[in-house]
């Protein structure tokens, strides 16, 4: 049976169906946005295979931390400390491997190395705990969900078909285990135009809607494609810590309070 953490009140999942639509770059400015907030936020790399949550907030190790990678000892107590950057607890695989170290475990040892080193890490009091996956509905997700207490899912796409038919296969996990899921985040949505600020459609929206038992799930909100989300994640000054006051970062501001709301 899947147990809570103890002292961590609310676990999100985030989510996809298909690779590289943004969930990482969402992960962290939500977690900075809860923080900003006032909660107590942290941020679990969950992606074993390519980990970069690290990158994104500017930490870097180029040499492993051999001797914390976690083994079976269920019954020891949380050992491994967290890093905190911009207020937020973080964890990663990254941090407990070099960064040009290879980890290529076969999948159902993966998905035991990231709930276990999940469970391992002595995250303190927190209001909020956010699981940054890897696509699809393999692992690490399926040894989560069987030993982890998780609280709600937010699902992110791209506003093509395609994202939203694979992210909807995904959904199928969730309803199995109960975990609440709280919405549909929309990323690379439109873009706006840096000259009269009017919004370009880039892709054609899909008119596609999920349904959780004849209910649509809910459009938590749609994130634009902008450079300054792209250049700060990937320079490790993520956006809603590095430009609190511009649009896009209320947009993800605005998708925090509806998760937090939601999560009570
Ligand atoms: N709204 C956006 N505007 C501009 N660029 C974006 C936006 N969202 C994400 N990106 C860029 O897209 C790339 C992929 O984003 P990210 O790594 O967050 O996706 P992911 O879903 O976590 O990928 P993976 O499935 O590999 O884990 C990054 O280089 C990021 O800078
Ligand atoms: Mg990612």
């Amino acid at each position: 049976m899947p147990e809570r953490i103890a002292n961590i009140k609310k676990i999100l999942v985030i989510a996809s169906g298909k690779g590289g639509v943004g969930k990482t770059t969402i992960s962290v400015n939500l977690a900075l946005s809860l923080a900003e907030s006032g909660a107590r936020a942290g941020l679990f790399d969950a992606d074993i295979y390519g980990p970069n949550v690290p990158l994104m907030l500017g930490i870097h190790r180029k040499k492993s931390a051999r001797g914390l990678m976690p083994v079976a000892r269920a019954e020891r107590a949380p050992y491994i400390q967290p890093l905190e950057r911009y207020g937020i607890q973080i964890m990663s695989i990254g941090l407990l491997v070099g960064e040009e170290d290879a980890i290529l475990p076969d999948s159902n040892f993966a998905g035991r190395i990231a709930t276990q080193t999940l469970c391992d890490v002595d995250w303190g009091e927190l209001d909020y705990l956010l699981l940054d996956l890897p696509p699809g509905s393999g692992e690490p997700l399926i040894s989560l969900v069987q030993r982890v207490t998780l609280d709600g899912v937010v699902i992110v796409t791209t506003p093509q078909d395609l994202s939203l038919l694979d992210a909807g296969r995904s959904l199928d996990m969730f309803r199995r285990y109960a975990i609440p899921i709280l919405g549909v985040i929309e990323n690379m949505s439109y873009a706006t135009c840096p000259h009269c600020g009017e919004r370009i459609e880039i892709f054609a929206h899909s008119k596609r809607r999920w349904l959780i038992q004849d209910e649509t799930i809910p459009l938590l909100g749609q994130i634009p494609m902008d450079i300054s989300i792209s250049r700060g994640i990937d320079g490790g000054q993520p956006l809603v810590q590095a430009a609190p006051s511009s649009a896009e970062a209320a947009v993800f501001r605005n998708i925090a309070a509806q998760i937090a709301q939601k999560m009570g």
